[in-house]
């Protein structure tokens, strides 16, 4: 047994001052209770220093690499990233070095995650390359997450999109993730990768924005309306936000998510990040990026995920740097801190990271919290004030575009399945 003392027990619509009694053999929760009796008194104990207990959140977008890409990430380092920054089950993206796209490389997959990994991670499939398996294969591949790329290497769009709606259309999938960015506006030159203000320049908003629109577009003339969810992941443009809540009202099986560092940076930034500011779409200008967060004020904007994205700093430093921000480790703390400056609730912070995820993903639930439910939870300290640091992280990317940002809220505790995966060292054990 484990018991968690000096508690605030976070639920839907209120706190409660409790301890935790944990079964770790069950991983569940076995009682919340004001009064501890003798017996559970001398069980190990977490002193909670009066945090707040939350659901192990889930992060519905990351890239956690492994296979040829181990030198950047790899299971272990990454769900360890991921526990230090509260999440206990992650989306993982199939662009990996090979691509993951059938079920035999699903299984591969899920061996060495099985081996390595400290939390849940459930790996996405790459919607193309399922496709193309599918001209020598007969089998559909059942399996309910994918991930759709409208621009790139791996790019699905026109007459494949819309081959691609109607196959997904016949599998029993639950949602599509997609990278909205149209290619036809690129700009593309040789030094798109080489500093923030060229690959703004590279890949302009209307990429975004047509992507999109056409994206929604091609939803109708497939008559793609009632099956599945369509996610669009990292939105950036609040102009985007206005559209799909708008089409969301008209019924549109439609989700989105808004990352971090497009809602916490802007070009102004680009000077002094240099090329560790080049993701994809890219960081927009300082009026586009207040206007996010005002949607991020407003209650507008569903999930937050990181796209959690490592590359080594020696390629970021490099003059064709990959475009990528690591950020499983950040975005709870920046998160965190606007709900210590009251600017959102703990309420809101939970369905960005939890409820609207779990809800998309068609999860099993264990928050609001009571005997019996997971014991995957956070222990997280809303009052004291640190600085983020990329060489506490336990990724393999030690370095972060919010190096030196002063934030109230830290990670103590990661609890998954009632088992110690994450705790800082100040906390008495
Ligand atoms: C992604 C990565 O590194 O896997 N990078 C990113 O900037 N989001 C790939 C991609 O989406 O281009
Ligand atoms: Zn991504």
């Amino acid at each position: 047994m484990l018991v968690i003392k000096n508690a605030n027990i976070v639920y839907l619509s209120s706190v409660v001052h409790a301890n935790m009694v944990i079964d770790e053999d069950t991983g569940k929760i076995k009682a919340i209770k004001k009064v501890l009796n003798k017996e559970e008194e001398s069980h190990q104990t977490i002193d909670a220093k009066n945090g707040f207990i939350l659901p192990g959140l889930i992060d519905i977008h990351t890239h956690l690499r492994d296979l040829q890409q181990s030198y950047k990430e790899d299971y272990h380092s990454g769900t360890m990233a991921a526990a230090h920054g509260g999440f206990t089950t992650v989306i993982d993206m199939p662009n990996k070095k090979p691509e993951i796209s059938s079920v035999k490389e699903l299984r591969l997959l899920n061996a060495i995650i099985k081996e390595k990994a400290n939390i849940d991670v459930i790996p996405a499939l790459m919607v193309k390359k399922c496709l193309e398996s599918q001209k020598s294969t007969i089998n559909r591949y059942y399996y309910p997450y994918y991930k759709l790329y409208l621009s790139g290497t791996t790019a699905t769009t026109g007459e494949t999109l819309d081959f691609a709606l109607n196959w997904l259309k016949n599998n029993r999938f639950r949602v599509v993730m997609s990278h909205c960015e149209d290619e036809q506006f690129f700009v593309t030159n040789e030094d798109c990768q080489s500093t923030p203000h060229a690959h703004n320049i590279c890949r302009p908003p209307q990429a975004e924005e047509n992507s999109v629109k056409n994206f929604v577009e091609s939803l109708v003339y497939n008559s793609f309306l009632d099956v599945g969810k369509i996610h669009i992941s990292h939105l950036t443009l609040p102009t985007l936000v206005d559209y799909l809540h708008e089409k969301i009202k008209h019924g549109y099986p439609l989700s989105f998510e808004v990352t971090p560092h497009h809602l916490f940076l802007n070009t102004s930034d680009h000077d002094h990040l240099g090329s560790f500011a080049v993701v994809n779409p890219p960081i927009r200008p300082k009026e586009v990026q207040k206007q996010l967060l005002v949607k991020l004020l407003e209650e507008k904007i569903p999930i937050i995920a990181s796209d959690h994205a490592p590359h080594t700093e020696e390629e970021k430093r490099s003059k064709n740097a990959p475009s990528g921000i690591p950020g499983l480790e950040t975005t709870l703390p920046l998160l965190a801190d606007f709900v210590f400056k009251k600017k959102i609730t703990l309420n809101y912070l939970i369905r960005l990271c939890y409820l609207n995820p779990i809800k998309l993903l068609g999860l099993s639930p264990y928050w609001p919290f009571r005997a019996g439910t997971l014991a995957n939870l956070v222990i997280l300290d809303l009052k004291s004030e640190w600085k983020i640091s990329g060489e506490t992280f336990l990724s393999k990317a030690k370095w972060t575009p919010f190096e030196g940002w002063s934030v109230h809220g830290r990670v103590l505790v990661t609890l998954y399945r009632g088992n110690l995966v994450y705790f800082c060292d100040d906390v008495s054990k």
